[in-house]
């Protein structure tokens, strides 16, 4: 997996002084602060490289939540399609479709899906497939905001999902975000500003 960026300055102090400026923005501005930090790249303090313990662990042992990769559509299955939004170096989206999603990652910061290009090609094999009967899904990485639906056009399905896998989309508290649900996709929401 790609070796994330981790040292003293990732953590403590200096980076939150680093977060507080990146962030003391208006919340309309803050891709805008998310983008700058995948451009410059040495402070990426919540990439593992690795996909999450705990979506791994829901794939493996808790399918009684989520149910099967496949789901049927008129006479015929499919694969489901899953959305991480947010999805950083694409770790969780490169898992996903090893189990068998068709997987979307969604990035606001071109970098970063430069970033799960890069992951997907160095280390790709790495996810294998975990259910040969199943196979595995299609990764598809696209950039924009989670909560506009421009990017929704690149989504096979009018932007059906059976799983939204979100962890940390937006880590940082944003005291004016105001959550409403979006009138295409029930269950994303939308932001506004007051
Ligand atoms: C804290 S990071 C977590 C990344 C990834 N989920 C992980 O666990 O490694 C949050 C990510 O959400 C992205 N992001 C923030 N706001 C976004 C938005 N409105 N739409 C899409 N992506 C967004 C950022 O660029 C960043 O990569």
């Amino acid at each position: 997996m790609t070796e994330p960026v981790a040292d003293q300055t990732q953590h403590g102090a200096d980076a939150r002084a680093r977060l507080l400026s990146t962030f003391s923005t208006p919340p309309s501005e803050h891709g805008k602060g998310w983008s700058k930090l995948w451009d410059e790249g040495d402070f990426l303090p919540w990439d593992k490289g690795t996909p999450n313990p705990a979506l791994l662990d829901i794939l493996t042992d808790r399918r009684d939540l989520i149910g099967p990769a496949m789901v049927e559509e008129g006479s015929s299955t499919r694969k489901k399609r899953a959305l991480v939004p947010g999805c950083g170096r694409g770790y969780d989206v490169l898992l996903l479709a090893s189990f068998g999603y068709d997987a979307y990652g969604l990035e606001i910061s071109e970098s970063a899906v430069k970033g799960c290009e890069e992951e997907k090609r160095a280390n790709g094999a790495m996810y294998s497939i975990k259910d040969e009967k199943v196979g595995a899904g299609e990764t598809k990485f696209i950039v924009g905001d989670f909560f506009a639906d421009t990017w929704l056009k690149e989504v096979e399905g009018a932007g059906k999902f059976e799983l939204i896998y979100d962890y940390t989309v937006h880590y940082y508290p944003i005291p004016t975000l105001e959550l409403v649900l979006h009138k295409n996709l029930p269950m994303l929401p939308q932001r506004t500003e007051s």
